[in-house]
């Protein structure tokens, strides 16, 4: 039992906290929380963890996500007491984070340019619903159901919508997705009209959408599961605790993602600063986070490309008004977030703050990739006998690229993470018509 587990304010010097029990995902000030717990794991665990993987009939060993349970015990049961996890855990029968761990994959090394051995791949499409998201939406929806909601609601590019719809059904409860109308892949549009979701049109992009979808769970009490929920970000950790355990805790030199609303980027910096805190690892994996060139917010404000100042988490005291002329700029400008990536088409990521936190934590760094680009990385995991979506093509090429001016070092361990799989089944065949791509394998008659 890990003991008492709490909300608290990210910004220090607000620091206000909640009981575990509160829906809210910000605090009354505006600032996102974090789920904080009292007591501090033993390092002990790690065996525990190692040994689950022999699962011996329970689901919650199977999971990739509660396999590591100890670590995110919110709902602050027995965590060996079966009874008790099947009756507080939302899991799809172990599945989530089940298939997930880092491979080598050749292909994209000798693209890299990196020593085979060097590079870890973790693909996050073989979860249940087809991306990382069932990682976050497993405990998401264990809160929901620990505080009784009967409808979740979330807004989405298109996999939160698939990850949502899939585990509301099987839960029993009622699920409202807010999607930016026509600007999502068919494939995941289906799979949300498949699980019995209500889907809502939102004319817009996901930034309208996630405003809409806040508002309206608010006003006709439904319950958030976007990854401004604190609990999303829980369940997320064991992207980076699987790849770690792989790595017998060895901890790499770098965690790369491609960045949209930056859940991801906080729920790994939140993993690694309590792995470091606890003792369990030595050495901090640098982050890097890849955005699209058409959705380039946190590079363009992490790099200083918008009013020459480079947009620091600082201690907890970041310049969030910096963030505010940024936007009104894109409003000014017309500026909307563009790119065949629709995953990560997104200009106002949610996150940003915890997301900053996790490059400070890190000294992390982020970029950006064009779509030709990430369409390129994307085929490559391919041709390794591995699929994956356009938007987590952009790990690859970002990659690529950073070894290309020399922040990535030839020596380095690298972590790169596969969000998602194929979902628009007509990117890959387009890609490959096309004989100028470069590694385009085109049809024969
Ligand atoms: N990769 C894929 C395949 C995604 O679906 C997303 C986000 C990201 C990367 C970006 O991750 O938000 O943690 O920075 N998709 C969300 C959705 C927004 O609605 O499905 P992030």
């Amino acid at each position: 039992m890990q003991g008492d587990a709490y909300l608290k304010c990210i910004i220090p010097k607000c620091g206000l906290e909640y009981p575990i029990e509160s829906t809210n995902v910000q605090c009354e000030k505006g600032h996102l929380l974090d789920v904080k717990y009292k007591n501090k794991p033993s390092p002990e665990l790690k065996e525990v963890f190692y040994k689950r993987r022999n699962s011996e009939g329970s689901i919650f060993n199977e999971s990739g996500v509660w396999r590591f349970r100890e670590l995110l015990n919110f709902c602050q049961i027995d965590t060996e007491n079966i009874e008790e996890c099947s009756k507080y855990l939302v899991s799809l029968d172990g599945a989530e984070g089940r298939q997930s761990k880092p491979y080598h994959m050749s292909k994209a090394a000798d693209f890299i340019g990196i020593a085979n051995d060097n590079l870890w791949l973790q693909p996050e499409g073989y979860n249940p619903s087809g991306s990382f998201k069932d990682n976050g939406m497993a405990t998401a929806v264990t809160h929901a159901k620990m505080v009784g909601a009967k409808k979740i609601v979330c807004a989405s590019t298109g996999n939160t919508s698939a990850s949502a719809g899939m585990f509301a059904a099987n839960e029993g409860i009622n699920c409202d997705v807010y999607i930016p109308a026509g600007q999502i892949a068919p494939g995941k549009l289906s799979q949300a009209y498949q699980f019995g979701a209500q889907i809502v049109e939102v004319d817009g992009n996901f930034d309208d959408a996630l405003k809409q979808s806040l508002d309206d769970a608010q006003n006709y009490d439904g319950y958030t599961v976007n990854s401004v929920n604190p609990f999303r970000i829980e369940g997320q950790k064991t992207i980076p605790f699987r790849a770690l355990e792989y790595l017998n805790w060895e901890a790499p030199d770098w965690i790369v993602y491609p960045g949209g609303a930056l859940g991801n980027t906080s729920s790994c910096g939140k993993a690694l600063m309590e792995l470091y805190e606890w003792g369990w690892i030595k050495k901090i994996p640098r982050i890097a986070v890849i955005n699209s060139e058409g959705a380039s917010t946190l590079s363009d404000l992490y790099n200083g490309e918008f009013e020459n100042e480079k947009l620091r988490w600082n201690k907890g005291n970041p310049n969030t008004e910096l963030i505010s002329r940024y936007y009104d700029h894109l409003d000014n400008e017309g500026i909307r977030p563009k790119t065949k990536a629709t995953a990560i088409q997104i200009g106002r990521p949610a996150n940003i703050l915890k997301g900053l936190r996790a490059l400070e934590f890190t000294n992390g760094v982020a970029t950006t990739v064009s779509d030709s680009e990430m369409l390129d990385g994307m085929s490559v995991v391919g041709l390794n006998g591995f699929d994956c979506e356009m938007a987590s093509g952009a790990t690859v090429v970002g990659i690529k690229k950073l070894m290309g001016e020399g922040i990535i070092k030839k020596d380095d361990v690298v972590v790169g993470i596969l969000t998602g799989r194929q979902k628009d089944a007509m990117i890959p065949v387009d890609y490959h018509k096309n004989t100028e791509n470069t590694f385009a394998i085109p049809p024969r008659n």
